[in-house]
């Protein structure tokens, strides 16, 4: 059965189809898809690949790629790399039908990573922009100057639509070509992609050899060029090697991939937050320390009452290391960061958590496990309206494969698993309302492998009407 997505359609409609398709799940609670899928090991595409072409011309921008510069989307971070000199630090940018030029200037960084020297790596932030406008921007000198565009958001606001894509986990193998591929090709066009972390995985090679990045950051360019990319660090980012003077966890990925903490009052690149249309989105480190008085606990401890689901409805935390994951790869790993913030995210009715760190896919029901008390035996998950979705979606295609292990029985808080590499998209409606679809990459790029409506949890928590239209 091909579940083909629909758009507008009228709640009745959404209610009975819904129901018919999916009442076997709704009543008999999680599933494990039986699909067949190649399982053989994801190989990195070569280095003459087209995906990793150097742009022509001498020191041309490469690796271009941009997220929001600021809390609420009219600022943008543009970062490139010129690879023989500084070049320009200028990006020139003008909104479309405008005969207005601007010029932002850009910060130029670079870093050696044991025998590797990076290129100029340069950030530009550009503010004071105009929402839901469509801006061309350029970067380099001359002939090797290269143009784009990108789209801001709408003005923050309640009943905003907007759809973010999901992708966890990408790497750069021949699957992760096609994960983004299809995420490019979706009809849904996500228009900000969430990125839950585990970008190169240049770690994969000897002395996590940083010519990976480059490499990873020319495939992505294509897509992160003319849409946000909203980052969220992984562990195949710690870069942690002591062994051959590799001593600063992050290295590379803070050098490269900038985002905006300090708008939000965070005092570290791993956890910040921004608004974007109608959603608020926290994104946390499962790698930095987050017990009790730390900096990140301390933040979100004051980050949670901040968020007015009047202005913006729908929460959405991103991390890497899921906290409800039914695989045997990983198990449990996320497990004291949910003791310590999962009870915050049942009390402020956080929407969904999407992860990765698991190659697969995988959506759990509405569920807590805060009642444990050390002495009263409280320990398993229960129904709970007022807990976060908990979406698993490290399924972007690395060279590490898919984990297919999976615990047995399939536990009561998974709703539904499997391990294929896909993406997802989350298409909010308005207040109330959001639709998520899981595509995987053997499908058409129309299809959904699994999906789900869902109710806001601060505007509409009646769990019965949530219901999965179709997992295939
Ligand atoms: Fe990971």
């Amino acid at each position: 059965m091909v579940a083909m997505r629909w758009d507008c359609p009228s709640f009745a409609l959404v209610f009975a189809v819904s129901f018919i398709l999916s009442i076997a799940e709704v009543c008999n609670g999680g599933r494990t898809s039986s699909f067949v899928r190649n399982d053989q090991l994801s190989h990195d595409m070569p280095l003459d690949s087209d995906v990793f072409r150097v742009p022509p011309g001498y020191n041309a921008p490469q690796q271009v790629h941009i997220t929001q510069g600021d809390r609420m989307g009219k600022a943008v971070i543009v970062s490139w790399v010129t690879p023989d000199e500084p070049g320009s630090n200028s990006v020139r940018y003008w909104a479309e039908n405008s005969k207005f030029n601007n010029t932002a200037q850009a910060i130029v960084l670079t870093y050696n990573y044991f025998n590797y020297t990076s290129g100029y790596i340069h950030h530009c932030t550009i503010k004071d922009l105009e929402f839901d406008t469509k801006y061309y921007y350029e970067v380099g000198i001359g002939k090797s100057s290269r143009r784009f565009w990108f789209v801001t958001p709408p003005a923050v606001g309640p009943d905003v639509p907007y759809t973010f894509g999901l992708i966890g986990d990408l790497g750069q193998t021949h699957d992760s070509n096609s994960t983004v591929t299809h995420y490019e090709l979706n009809p849904s066009k996500g228009q900000t992609l969430l990125f839950v972390g585990d970008l190169s995985y240049a770690d994969a090679y000897p002395f996590h050899d940083n010519m990976r990045w480059d490499t990873w950051g020319r495939f992505i360019e294509r897509n992160a060029a003319y849409q946000p990319w909203i980052w969220t660090a992984g562990n195949h980012e710690i870069d942690f090697v002591p062994e051959i003077g590799e001593d600063i966890p992050f290295k590379p990925y803070v050098h490269r991939y900038h985002v905006p903490f300090k708008a939000s009052g965070s005092t570290s690149p791993f956890w910040y937050s921004i608004k974007r249309a109608s959603a608020y989105i926290i994104v946390l480190s499962s790698y930095s320390a987050y017990g009790k008085y730390t900096p990140q606990f301390k933040w979100l401890e004051k980050e949670f009452p901040k968020v007015n689901r009047t202005e913006t409805p729908w929460l959405i935390v991103l991390m890497h290391c899921p906290f409800y994951s039914s695989y045997v790869h990983h198990y449990m790993e996320g497990e004291s960061m949910r003791v310590m913030y999962e009870p915050w995210f049942v009390e402020y009715k956080v929407d969904v958590v999407f992860s990765g760190h698991v190659h697969a896919y995988e959506r759990s029901e509405r569920i807590s496990n805060i009642a444990y008390n050390v002495v009263n035996g409280l320990c398993t998950p229960i129904k709970d309206p007022s807990a976060p979705l908990y979406i698993t979606i490290g399924d972007g295609g690395n060279l590490e494969g898919l984990v297919t292990e999976m615990t047995e029985p399939q536990p009561s808080y998974s709703a539904y698993r499997e391990a294929s590499f896909g993406h997802g998209m989350l298409e909010i409606k308005n207040r109330t309302d959001a639709y998520f679809g899981w595509h995987r990459n053997q499908d058409g790029y129309a299809v959904e492998a699994d999906s789900l409506w869902l109710k806001n949890r601060y505007w509409s928590v009646s769990e019965s009407e949530e219901l999965s239209v179709a997992s295939i």
